[in-house]
């Protein structure tokens, strides 16, 4: 499309418009604004209010994939196409009424797997090893005046339990064989592509496994479907592994079961109401937490803004989405 510089009253557009939201890396951001008529929204509590002015002229929205764009805010945006999501969880974005308006919903799998599956693995090694614990001890001075640290646990022999084995899960599962484990999984179906044990529900894999490892999609299908339960089920040795999203686990049922020595411990990278953590899990050593950042490399979140970009652009062309999942 020509750009009409110069001309009055109506411009001719010469970009698509795209709303995106952060936080999204800059030099992504400096690609999209050559792209498209951009409009950068702050993380949802800094809203400019003027943001409403601009609702009628929005085609796309690119967005974390956990940024919550629901129904009442696509129907504010008459010639909205498609919400492209910056990851491969989609579940802030209201797939349901994006189908219904014809809007087509993306997000930037594969590229992110490797890094996510490598964050899983650290985060379990972190917890049987008790490197974030190590570390405070030795700069707490206590390796001084209280000699060494109480012993950690070996990862070989152990039996890993994956929830959600996709594709993020069967990566972590690859590491976690080279570091000695065993593999068991649950998905809602059983697969026929893979000889770990299926176990047909959460607290039936947790009985069976030393480290249970969250991997699936977020959304309402697995609100809370780790509960006090599963929990119990993991046990005293056991440890959970959260990389998938804070929805899955029912947070007040876990630093419940830390308090009880329920469980052995947990590495957690996600939070059900983040950035906000629940304070209390602060106060275990046998907790390692991390700011959501499994696929935060440059490398990575390079080839995701990079997707995003590509599905953005694709659908104004009139293209084949690369990544359309709704
Ligand atoms: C990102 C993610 O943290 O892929 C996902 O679903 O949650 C992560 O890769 C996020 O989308 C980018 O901020």
């Amino acid at each position: 499309m020509a750009g009409e510089a110069g001309m009055t009253g109506t411009t001719k557009r010469e970009k698509p418009c795209v709303l995106l939201i952060e936080p999204i890396p800059s030099w992504i951001v400096d690609r999209a604004r050559d792209c498209f008529d951009l409009i950068v929204l702050p993380h949802e509590s800094e809203r400019p209010a003027d943001f409403l002015n601009h609702v009628d002229r929005i085609d796309g929205i690119a967005m974390p994939g956990f940024a919550k764009v629901n129904a009442a805010m696509m129907a504010l945006m008459p010639n909205l196409q498609i919400v492209a999501c910056f990851g491969v969880g989609f579940d802030g974005a209201d797939v349901g009424y994006a189908k219904k308006h014809g809007i087509a919903v993306t997000n930037t799998p594969d590229v992110l797997t490797d890094c996510v599956a490598d964050l899983g693995m650290a985060l379990t090694l972190a917890c049987l090893r008790k490197v974030v614990e190590g570390d405070r001890y030795v700069r707490a001075g206590r390796w001084v005046s209280e000699g060494i640290l109480d012993l950690a646990n070996s990862p070989r022999g152990r039996r890993m339990g994956v929830v959600g084995l996709g594709r993020i899960g069967l990566a972590l599962a690859k590491r976690a064989e080279v570091f000695g484990m065993t593999i068991a999984y649950h998905n809602r179906s059983k697969r026929d592509d893979v000889s770990y044990p299926y176990y047909a529900s959460a607290t039936a894999l947790a009985g069976a496994c030393d480290v249970l490892v969250l991997t699936c999609p977020g959304g309402e299908a697995t609100q809370n479907l780790i509960d006090g339960e599963v929990l119990a089920a993991l046990g005293a040795d056991g440890y959970l592994i959260n990389i998938a999203r804070g929805s899955v686990v029912d947070e007040a049922a876990l630093v419940q079961a830390l308090s009880d020595h329920t469980i052995a411990g947990a590495g957690l990278d996600v939070f059900a109401g983040e950035p906000n953590v629940p304070k209390a899990l602060f106060a275990f050593e046998n907790v390692v937490l991390q700011p959501h950042q499994a696929s935060a490399t440059v490398e990575t979140r390079t080839a995701m803004g990079n997707l995003t970009i590509d599905n953005l652009l694709a659908q104004f062309q009139g293209l084949p989405l690369p990544n359309q999942v709704a």
